[in-house]
């Protein structure tokens, strides 16, 4: 991708070029409810975006748009370069769509499915086409069976296998492994690597911060109408304290003088815990429990604490009143 572009003469390079989506300064309220209130954000093609954020976070309202299906209320949007506002049909041409709820029709079998949307798509050797689908996404024994039939995880690839007909650059998939076993979630994030490693764009929305952290080039946690973080993964970890190790004491005495003899710990009086900064290697353990034995402490718990991206939404999206209003 890169090696291609910079062979293009400079002026023939638009930012445009290398995103594939475009987001600026979109809002989108259903009366006087704001659900997006001005978010940015781009996606360079080839890579995957995870738009993350709980359950009416906003997420579907945002693919809705950038997919033609609902209009802002403001803002700019472009996909493949285009304008999703003026240019729907350029738009519609290079993008693939699967929802949050599977759009396979159940009076069919999963093969009359995708020839269906083969068919709809205008796909010659739409045959052949859909034998290598149903083999790619393992559904070849129940190929002939209708969709009724099939379980959630089955349904999901079928819907996923139906967005590949015509072989869309740019592919959202909504919550594609929400209410799927673990082994279906796998198998769905094989695919997403698949389509990836073949240059596809993935924006991809979800809850679950494991999978945009094992899927996802680039994440946003869309949180009260805004995108409170952008970033790597990496990167929005190294935003909230690190690996650091967490000791729960009997009582306040031995928290006082442990919170002396540990330098750089916080602590946490109502729980009687102290955290203390470490890189979590046994030698550095060692270290720290013979500073404790040398003050006779015994710290009741003990366990070493690395940063994941639930600690970086729990951190982003504390102390708001949505969170006290769910509970
Ligand atoms: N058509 C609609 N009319 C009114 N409110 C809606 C509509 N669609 C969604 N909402 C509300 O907007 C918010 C965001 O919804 P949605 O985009 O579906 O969130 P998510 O996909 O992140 O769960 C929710 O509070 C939802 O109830
Ligand atoms: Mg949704």
């Amino acid at each position: 991708m890169k090696s291609s572009a910079s062979a293009v003469s400079a002026s023939a390079v638009s930012a445009s070029a290398v995103s594939a989506i475009a987001v600026s300064g979109l809002r989108k309220a259903y009366g006087d409810k704001a659900v997006l209130d001005g978010i940015d954000f781009e996606v360079a093609a080839g890579s995957v975006f995870s738009l993350l954020g709980p359950n009416g976070a906003g997420k579907t309202t945002t693919v809705n748009v950038l997919t033609t299906l609902m209009k802002a209320d403001a803002g700019t949007v472009r996909v493949a370069g285009h304008d999703v506002a003026t240019a729907t049909r350029e738009v519609r041409a290079a993008i693939g769509v699967t929802g949050q709820f599977a759009a396979v029709d159940e009076l069919l079998s999963g093969r009359e499915n995708l020839r269906l949307m083969a068919d709809l798509r205008r796909v010659r050797s739409g045959g052949r086409l859909v034998t290598s689908l149903l083999e790619r996404f393992d559904l070849m024994e129940s190929a002939d069976k209708l969709a009724a039939t099939y379980s959630g995880g089955m349904r999901r690839k079928l819907d996923l296998a139906m967005t590949l007909v015509g072989n869309p650059r740019i592919i959202f998939l909504d919550e594609p492994t929400t209410g799927l076993d673990p082994r279906s979630r796998r198998t769905m994030w094989a695919i997403v690597r698949e389509l990836v490693a073949e240059g596809t764009t993935i924006f991809l929305t979800t809850q679950y911060l494991d999978e945009a952290d094992q899927l996802a080039d680039r994440v946003a946690v869309l949180h009260q109408g805004r995108l409170v973080a952008q970033g790597t993964p990496e990167e929005l970890k190294r935003q909230i304290p690190g690996t650091h190790v967490r000791l729960r004491f009997a009582d306040l005495d031995e928290l006082d003088v442990a919170a002396r003899v540990l330098a750089g710990s916080t602590r946490d009086d109502e729980e009687l815990t102290l955290r203390v900064p470490s890189d979590g290697e046994s030698r550095s353990l060692r270290v720290l429990l013979d500073r404790l034995d040398e003050h006779m402490l015994n710290a009741a718990e003990f366990s070493v604490h690395t940063p994941d991206l639930d600690d970086v939404f729990l951190a982003l999206t504390e102390n708001t009143s949505t969170k006290v209003a769910a509970r």
